[in-house]
């Protein structure tokens, strides 16, 4: 298939552009470069623009039939979307409907939205399943959820093939050590930690005292490639025309932050100092999901299961660029 990736130059849209790559599919990457790097698409055909440019995608689409779009590009950061809902409104919502009614003028088939676990917001039940009530509790959650139902009524009015992914936690590199987490600034968990480990300086604990089993806030942690993978079966495996699909995709594993730490300290034999401070606004106790719709639908199964195995993936990719 020919397929346009959106935040192709971005931290999972480079992981799920290779595996698409690797599977003999046509890449065409679309990235502002404005979070993503322009090393993660190197060998990738990229065109540099808003993905909703009308004339310069346009222009592409109409250059090429496409079979699919994967649409990646977002702002993704939770308390950013706090203090900037315009931002998020504005890219994850109003411009993703520009690019679906691109989508739909140059009859692309198929479409594949990164979503969120944070559709969900504050869980009802864990672990949680598609079913469970879709209540975000923020900006961010909110434009996911927004998204996924426009592309819903899309789907049924003009009979393209749609899959909403909603991952839980990514993290993780690739297993060839290339592509790995980069962002600036860094505020997920895994990331964090691993830069303690090399810096020596001490990791915040955001929340001591949640409902858990120690006290600090549990996540189900994916690894990109899984996601990846997720991406590919989505593409080649789902939904007929005219309809939309939602799936979770997580391990189904919960680890608490401390248990992430512990895990660092295994995986990168270096001590880690903790920083235990106030819970960060809006995070949920506990996120993990029941992924069984992805298994049974998709064929979908984690092949890097454990934190520890995600983590020595990041360490690694950190210790190949020299960061660690
Ligand atoms: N945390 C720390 N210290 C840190 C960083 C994070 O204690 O330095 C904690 C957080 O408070 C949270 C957990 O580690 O409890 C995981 O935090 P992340 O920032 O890594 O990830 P989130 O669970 O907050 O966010 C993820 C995705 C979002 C998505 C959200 C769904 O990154 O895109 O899940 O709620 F929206």
């Amino acid at each position: 298939m020919r397929l346009l990736v959106t935040g192709g130059a971005g931290y999972v849209g480079g992981a799920v552009a290779r595996r698409l790559r690797a599977s003999g599919h046509a890449i065409v990457i679309v990235d502002d470069l404005r979070t993503g790097h322009r090393e993660t698409a190197d060998g990738f055909d990229l065109l540099v623009a808003d993905f909703a440019d009308e004339v310069r995608v346009g222009a592409l689409l109409g250059s090429h039939r496409f079979d699919g779009i994967i649409h990646l590009a977002a702002s993704c950061l939770v308390g950013e979307s706090v203090t900037k809902p315009d931002l998020y409104r504005d890219n994850n919502l109003t411009r993703s409907l520009a690019l679906l009614d691109l989508a739909r003028r140059h009859r692309v088939a198929r479409f594949v939205f990164s979503s969120s676990a944070a559709v969900y917001g504050e869980p009802e039940r864990v672990p949680i399943d598609e079913n469970h009530p879709l209540r975000p509790t923020n900006p961010y959650g909110e434009t996911k959820l927004a998204f996924e139902r426009a592309l819903a009524s899309h789907t049924a009015a003009h009979g393209l093939s749609a899959v909403a992914l909603r991952y839980f936690n990514a993290a993780g590199a690739t297993h060839d050590g290339r592509h790995g987490e980069d962002h600036d600034p860094e505020t997920h968990l895994v990331p964090s930690i691993l830069r303690a480990a090399a810096d020596g300086c001490p990791v915040p604990i955001f929340g001591t005292d949640y409902p858990t089993e120690d006290g600090t806030a549990v996540r189900d942690y994916v690894h990109i490639e899984d996601l990846a993978e997720a991406h590919r079966l989505a593409l080649e495996r789902a939904s007929s025309p005219g309809r939309a699909e939602a799936f979770n995709l997580g391990t189904g594993r919960g680890y608490s932050v401390r248990e992430a730490i512990d895990t660092a300290r295994r995986v990168t034999g270096r001590p880690i100092a903790v920083a235990p401070e106030a819970r960060r606004p809006g995070d949920p106790a506990r996120l993990v999901a029941a992924a069984g719709l992805a298994s049974r639908t998709l064929g979908w199964a984690p092949s890097t299961p454990t934190l520890e195995g995600i983590m020595a993936t990041a360490w690694a990719h950190l210790r190949a660029a020299g960061r660690a």
